[in-house]
């Protein structure tokens, strides 16, 4: 009876580590395409080390936008962003245009780059979530 529960118990946690791993390969994946739709869309204004450039484009190294609430940050990116803001003492008051035209697979993995890289360390976001913020328009 013992050897059964422990038999099970094994067979449990073998389960729950594959699912682990399934997910963090997914978000290795998903990091690998964005930094492509990074390099593509971003990199010019945001600069290679998401650094950005002092009161023009603002970081993307630890921001609450970045880092924070994940509808606002899928937001920023269908819907650009027009606000000053301030990021480390600096001003941005540059817009940025909207990039709707990206599609919800390529806004998750740019995002799911950006919030992996830079110093950064956050969940990442899947297209069903940037659908369901596009759907809300
Ligand atoms: C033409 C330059 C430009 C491009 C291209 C651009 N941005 Fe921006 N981005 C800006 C500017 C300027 C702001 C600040 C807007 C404001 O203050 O209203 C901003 C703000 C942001 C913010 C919120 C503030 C912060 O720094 O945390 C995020 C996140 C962001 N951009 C991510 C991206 C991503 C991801 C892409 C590529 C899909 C991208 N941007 C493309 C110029 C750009």
């Amino acid at each position: 009876m013992k050897k059964i529960a422990v038999f099970i118990l094994i067979l449990f946690l073998g389960v729950v580590y594959l699912v682990a791993q399934t997910g963090a390969a997914d978000v290795k994946a998903s990091v690998q395409r964005g930094k492509k739709v990074y390099t593509q869309y971003c990199l010019a204004c945001h600069q290679a080390d998401g650094g950005g450039v002092p009161r023009m484009n603002p970081p993307l190294q630890k921001t609450e936008y970045v880092l924070g609430d994940k509808k606002r940050l899928i937001t920023i990116i269908l819907k650009g962003l027009n606000d000053p803001i301030e990021i480390n003492g600096d001003e941005y008051v540059n817009p940025m245009a909207s990039h709707a035209h990206l599609s919800d697979q390529q806004i998750a993995d740019v995002l799911t780059f950006v919030r992996n890289s830079f110093g950064n360390k956050a969940s990442g976001i899947t297209p069903v979530e940037v659908k369901q913020i596009r759907a809300k328009k």
